[in-house]
Formats: C-alpha cells, structure tokens, sequence
C-alpha cells in the first residue's frame, strides 16, 4: 500500500510537489522570518477578511511554515482547531516546530494535496490561504474539493497574486534581468504559479465553475516590505521571476553582479527608514458557501 505522500507526488500535481519539495521550500525556509515581515500588510488583510472566531474549524490551505496557521490557532482558542494542509516537506517541518513552540494542541499539518485530499465533508468553518492556491494543475477541481470540505455558510478567504505589472517587487528586477539576459520564454498565463489567477476574469471562472457563485474579489494595493536594496536585489537573484531566468540563463559571475548592482540601483528610490518599501497588489477573495 503506497502513503498519502505518495500517492499526491505520482498525482496531478506532481510537479509542483516536487518544486515545492526539491527547490522553493529550502529557498523559503533558508529565509525564515524575513517571510512574514515582508508579507505583513497582506497578512492583516488576509486574517481581517477571514474573520475567523473563538470555537471554529479552520484550514489553512498551502499553509507552508505556518504563519497564518499560527494565527488561525490564535483566534479560534482551546474550543476550536485548525489544520494546515502543505506538499512541501521542508516547509512543514518549520510548521511543525513553530506549533510546538507555541503549545498548540488544537493544530494539525498535513502533508497532501489540497486539490485531491479526502477530507471529510463538510468540517470547517473557515478556509483560509496566503498565496496557497494559485499551483493546482486543475484548479476547478480543487476549489470544488475545498467547497465540498464547508459547513453550509462557511467562509473562503485567501489573497493571490494581481498581475506582475502591479507587482514592483517583481517587474522592477525582471525587468532589469531582460535587458540583461533576454525576455523570458512567455508562459500561458494560467500555467500553475504564484501568476496563475492574477486575471481577474479567469480567477472568477473558475469560482463560478467550482460551485464559488457571487464571489467577491478585491484588488488591494499593499506594500512588500524588504530591508536594503542590495538584500532586495539578491533575493531577486535567488527567488521569483527574475531568479527564475537567471537560473536558465547561467549568467557569468561579472554578468550576474552587474545585475544585482542594477537592480539595488533601481530599487534605492523606495528606501525609507532603512527599508526598501515596494508597491504590490493582490487580490483579496472572500466566497462562502451557500446555506
Ligand atoms: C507561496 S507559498 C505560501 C506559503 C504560506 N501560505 C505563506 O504565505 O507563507 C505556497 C505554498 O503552497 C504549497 N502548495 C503548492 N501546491 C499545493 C497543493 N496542491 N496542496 C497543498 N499545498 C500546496 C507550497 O508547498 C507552499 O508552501
């Protein structure tokens, strides 16, 4: 009999558990709490819309090293519980420990799939993610799990990503690497990624298809915050678009510092107070399920 594990890394999302696994969960926990001071801003929106209360069952969905679980775990208190759901093995273990450390008894992680796991009908109060939804291979199918595991009335809140073009923390360094190295090969936009339902109209497709009717989508303009330019321009070098044509393109090591130079250059303009403060936007869903 093959695990659970096992069986999720031979299914539709082989692929990204593998990435997840092999190549983003070290880079992401390599950085550990720098995470969450940049995504703060993108947090508070998240946790203010899920509106999670003392005594309800919570998943946190792509819930990585815990930070929303965390916070879920805070707000429903000893009567309620929250499970996170995670592919990546690394990401988990941060999870795991962060939990402990708090003395959480009320939170579980599971390492599955949230687009195919079996959890039981209708159990939970509240879905929630950061930026844990947008790597389905099938994402009608998934939402349609997600909607299937809601109490009537429940609540789905999550935040993804609005286009790369609103996003500086991305366009400013991808950019720079183009001119540098060449265009990146152009991607269908839906292909699973932290892009994939940036389009508003597709996001709302495939709500609608997955059962999601009236959603409310709204695009937040935040801030990611990182510390100095020059930590900003290596982190573009290391993770995100920019990192991902640098890895393809195996610039020289002359090549590669100029990059980070320029970039560093082109983000000193956002520096306040030691910080380098850059404009982002996301969206914020919210859907529930009907009574
Ligand atoms: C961008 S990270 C966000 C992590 C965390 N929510 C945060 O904000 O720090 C995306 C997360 O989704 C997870 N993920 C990707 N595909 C998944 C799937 N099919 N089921 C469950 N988790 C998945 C990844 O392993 C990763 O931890």
């Amino acid at each position: 009999m093959t695990s659970p594990e096992h069986d999720a890394a031979a299914g539709p999302n082989a692929a990204q558990i593998a990435y997840w696994n092999d190549v983003a969960g070290p880079k992401w926990t390599g950085l550990g709490a720098a995470i969450d001071a940049r995504m703060a801003a993108v947090q508070d929106l998240l946790i203010a819309s899920a509106g999670v209360k003392p005594g309800q069952s919570v998943l946190d969905v792509g819930c990585g090293m815990g930070t929303t679980t965390l916070a879920c775990a805070d707000r429903v208190g000893v009567s309620g519980q929250v499970v996170g759901i995670d592919v990546s093995t690394p990401m988990l273990e941060v999870a795991r420990r962060r939990v402990a450390e708090r003395g959480f008894a009320n939170v579980s992680l599971l390492e599955a799939d949230a687009q195919t796991h079996r959890f039981a009908a209708q159990c939970f109060d509240r879905i929630v993610s950061r930026f844990g939804v947008m790597f389905f291979a099938d994402p009608v199918a998934a939402f349609r799990n997600l909607q299937r595991a809601m109490r009537p009335g429940a609540r789905l809140s999550f935040v993804c990503w609005a286009p790369l073009a609103e996003n500086a923390h991305w366009r400013i360094p991808l950019e720079i690497v183009s001119q540098a190295l060449g265009a990146p090969v152009a991607e269908p936009e839906q292909t699973p990624g932290p892009l994939a339902l940036s389009d508003v109209t597709h996001l709302r497709d495939i709500l609608e298809g997955a059962g999601f009717h009236g959603a409310k989508v709204s695009t937040e303009a935040v801030f990611v915050i990182g510390t100095a330019p020059e930590e900003e321009a290596r982190l573009a070098c290391h993770m995100g678009p920019s990192a991902r044509l640098v890895q393809e393109r195996v610039p020289s090591e002359a090549v590669h510092d100029a990059i980070c130079r320029r970039i560093a250059e082109a983000l000193s303009p956002y520096v306040s107070g030691g910080k380098t403060i850059l404009p982002a936007s996301v969206h914020l869903v919210t859907a529930e399920r009907a009574c």
